[in-house]
């Protein structure tokens, strides 16, 4: 089946949907991205995407005009048009084309605003039965990862040498502290029964399932703390795992060859991803 993206205000075949080589999202990375999660045909946390575009817009200074109201229209029709029932929405919109300059362009260019779907396997994600092995490697990214911007190369190479090795993702570190992974946030349950994860900084993605989870782990009496924590911290933990919207919570079961808890992915993970997916499907749009 032929996939139907969004271009500008059309929704056209994928094939058909063709870029200008001057925009600036092509040759600086002068864009930003969301992906927010479809289940039963619906999105999950709209609001909080929503939300974390608008922060990254404001941050690159991108003159965006589209209303909330008109990015969850075009978002749903996706959905509908594709078939999606469970998977993704991918949304980017960048600066826009205009000549090859370092400085932003001085006239006023069109944003240039590009969506599509992928369909994708969340729920039932064969991975969490084994959970996903990490190695540490050092956060090289730039200094603003508060932004979701699709300067994406340092993590995806990191992401590459990983698979390499033979293992599944990294986790960055910077300082001594874990930051966040390639494209998820970082959680450890401490021995002591702590819930862990970092605290909200430039360094980080202020991640849309990390503050659910935050929010649900609260509310069922978990004691949860926004701190920086080490890989040895990791290594001494009850259990481990990684949050994100196309992996939701995904058990991590060894960082740096050396086995988490008993190796197998954590009683606790588990339950808080179920409490995750209940919540969640409580509140789709
Ligand atoms: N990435 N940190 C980074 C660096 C990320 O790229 C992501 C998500 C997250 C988790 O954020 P959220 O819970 O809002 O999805 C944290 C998406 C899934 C991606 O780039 O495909």
């Amino acid at each position: 089946m032929t996939r139907l993206v969004y271009l500008n205000g059309k929704f056209l075949p994928d094939v058909e949907a063709n870029i200008s080589i001057f925009d600036r999202g092509f040759l600086f990375s002068d864009a930003v991205y969301e992906v927010t999660a479809v289940i039963d045909k619906k999105l999950v946390s709209w609001e909080g995407h929503l939300k974390r575009l608008r922060h990254s817009l404001k941050q690159l200074n991108i003159d965006f005009t589209k209303t909330n109201d008109e990015l969850l229209f075009i978002h749903k029709k996706i959905i509908e048009q594709n078939n999606i029932s469970e998977g993704l929405v991918y949304l980017q919109i960048s600066r826009g084309q205009a000549e090859r300059d370092f400085a932003f362009p001085v006239q006023e260019v069109e944003p240039t605003i590009v969506l599509f779907t992928q369909q994708k396997k969340i729920i039932n994600n064969q991975k969490i039965l084994c959970g996903a092995k990490v190695v540490s490697c050092p956060d090289l990214r730039w200094g603003r990862a508060d932004i979701k911007t699709v300067q994406l190369l340092y993590a995806s190479m990191m992401k590459q040498k990983a698979l390499d090795q033979g293992k599944d993702d990294v986790w960055f570190v910077k300082n001594n502290f874990i930051t966040e992974g390639s494209s998820s946030n970082t959680f450890i349950l401490s021995k002591s029964g702590t819930l862990i994860t970092n605290s909200l900084s430039s360094q980080i993605l202020s991640g849309i399932t990390r503050k659910s989870i935050l929010e649900y782990s609260k509310n069922a009496n978990f004691i949860v703390k926004e701190k920086p924590f080490t890989i040895e911290d990791t290594k001494n933990a009850r259990e481990a795992f990684s949050c994100s919207s196309t992996t939701f919570v995904m058990p991590v079961v060894e960082i740096d060859e050396f086995k988490i808890g008993d190796g197998s992915p954590g009683k606790h993970t588990l339950s808080l991803r179920q409490l995750y997916i209940d919540n969640v499907r409580k509140e789709l749009v």
